[in-house]
């Protein structure tokens, strides 16, 4: 990182040289985790005497932080990539940079280098922490730069970030994943599971507990395998306690967890603390058995629902939230229908719902799949409907309760704020309760949110 601080210095230097402050936009696609990326590509830019511009046609520099989960995600960059040939021919000098998830796939590297002959840069998420280092090169050899090998095992402490805003904040606290699951493109882009030191991480939430952040994430392709790799006897569970008792007045969250990794000892470390949002995001992806071997998940429906039950009966108030993917190769409608029955049986508060998507490299994308797409259309809408109906019950079951948010923004006239298990109030009241935590009545509820009113505290 000492030697990423010199390169930043040298290219502030080429910067000030220019006589006034280079404008950059970082454009970010995809999860959690790439938006924390991103936050740390920010702060490294403002290191080299940048500010920023959502506008890519005043740029001086873009960056594309990428998401190559499904196709969907890969069209839009290309789509926004294209319009980018518009912007660089009207100023030559801007510089086009891709970085994240999608700059890491070999055949994306080679379409960028081939057709896209105005891009600059393109580096994977495993070099983020070298940005400076990759800049610098592509200012000084006046050619374009390619950084996408595969670095398993490097992990950068102390990059600088700008966060946005001063109430909520991502730490990660461990990067790759090891699991494979058939369908996945992220163990290949993001590389084997790096677990941060646990002192680091949380001297960096003390940090932001100090600062007054009041809403803390913990981030991880698979948070339940935290600290596996490192050898210290600290888990995940074991880090969570500790964060949680930290002084400060702020709620921790954290994802993704794996179903295969969560158990009685994070669940009892949840309840126990009231600092630990009571608030869980476990993916089961479907629920027939078939499927779920066949995507590598290694637990069965069974075992999943007994984990569900064991974590309501000690946190009867939690707020459980899934994904699912739709149409896996070789899905039937009667093992769909096992996913519905599945959704009916947890009852999940929200849910993200996404059709198959074959991943080039992927061991599932060469399995056969036989269902229509305009089959698993069906499928997806049905399983929505299902939800829905469900999401809305469960907010109704909110209306006339007072419960304690967390004001964290505006959305018009209103402002809005996140119940302790993350679901969206809209209320009326002063902007000067941003960030400060009040007791609200909610006295309205759709699918997607509730409303309500301040109440006395
Ligand atoms: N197609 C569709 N959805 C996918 N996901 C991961 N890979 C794919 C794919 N190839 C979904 C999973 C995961 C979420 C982040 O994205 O449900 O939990
Ligand atoms: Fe992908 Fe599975 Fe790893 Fe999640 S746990 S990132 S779905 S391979």
């Amino acid at each position: 990182m000492a030697r990423q601080r010199e390169f930043t210095e040298k290219i502030h230097d080429i910067h000030r040289a220019r006589g006034r402050t280079p404008l950059a936009m970082v454009d970010t696609f995809g999860c959690q985790q790439n938006v924390a990326d991103s936050q740390h590509i920010l702060g490294m830019l403002r290191d080299m005497g940048c500010d920023f511009t959502d506008d890519p046609a005043r740029a001086d520099i873009v960056v594309m932080n990428t998401c190559a989960i499904r196709d969907h995600a890969e069209k839009r960059v290309y789509g926004t990539l294209g319009a980018l040939t518009h912007t660089k021919k009207a100023n030559p000098e801007q510089i086009i940079c891709l970085c994240g998830c999608m700059a890491q796939r070999p055949e994306v590297a080679r379409k960028v280098r081939e057709s896209y002959r105005h891009v600059d840069l393109v580096f994977g998420p495993q070099a983020l922490w070298k940005f400076p280092e990759l800049l610098y090169q592509v200012y000084t050899r006046r050619g374009r730069v390619f950084s996408v090998e595969n670095e398993h095992g490097s992990i950068a402490e102390g990059m600088p970030v700008v966060r946005e805003g001063r109430v909520r904040a991502w730490v990660s606290i461990m990067y790759g994943c090891n699991n494979f699951c058939s369908y996945c493109i992220v163990p290949y882009v993001r590389g084997r599971e790096r677990s941060r030191s646990p002192e680091k991480i949380v001297e960096e939430v003390r940090q932001l507990a100090a600062e007054g952040y009041k809403e803390i994430t913990l981030l991880g392709q698979n948070v339940n395998s935290y600290g596996k790799d490192l050898d210290c006897g600290v888990d995940f569970s074991d880090l969570l306690a500790e964060i949680a008792g930290l002084p400060g007045d702020f709620l921790v969250r954290f994802m993704t967890s794996h179903p295969r990794d969560a158990g009685p000892k994070l669940f009892d470390t949840m309840a126990r603390f009231p600092k630990i949002a009571k608030q869980l995001h476990l993916p089961v992806q479907c629920g027939s058995d078939r499927v779920l071997k066949a995507m590598n998940r290694h637990y069965n429906r069974q075992q999943y629902l007994e984990l569900v039950d064991y974590a309501r009966k000690v946190m009867p108030e939690l707020v459980l939230t899934s994904d699912v993917i739709v149409g896996f190769p070789g899905e039937t409608e009667a093992e769909f229908e096992e996913t519905v029955t599945l959704i009916r049986q947890v009852r999940y508060d929200a849910l993200f719902t996404f059709i198959y998507s074959p991943r080039p490299g992927t061991p599932a994308a060469s399995l056969p799949d036989p269902a229509t797409r305009q089959e698993k259309n069906q499928w997806f809408d049905r399983l929505c409907a299902a939800q829905n109906a469900i999401s809305e019950e469960k907010h109704r079951a909110y209306v006339g309760k007072t419960l304690r948010v967390l004001v964290d923004g505006t959305d018009g006239d209103l402002l809005t704020a996140r119940t302790e298990g993350g679901r969206l109030v809209r209320l009326t009241g002063d902007a000067g309760l941003i960030g400060r935590f009040c007791q609200v009545k909610i006295d309205g509820a759709t699918t997607w949110s509730l409303t309500g009113t301040l109440a006395a505290e």
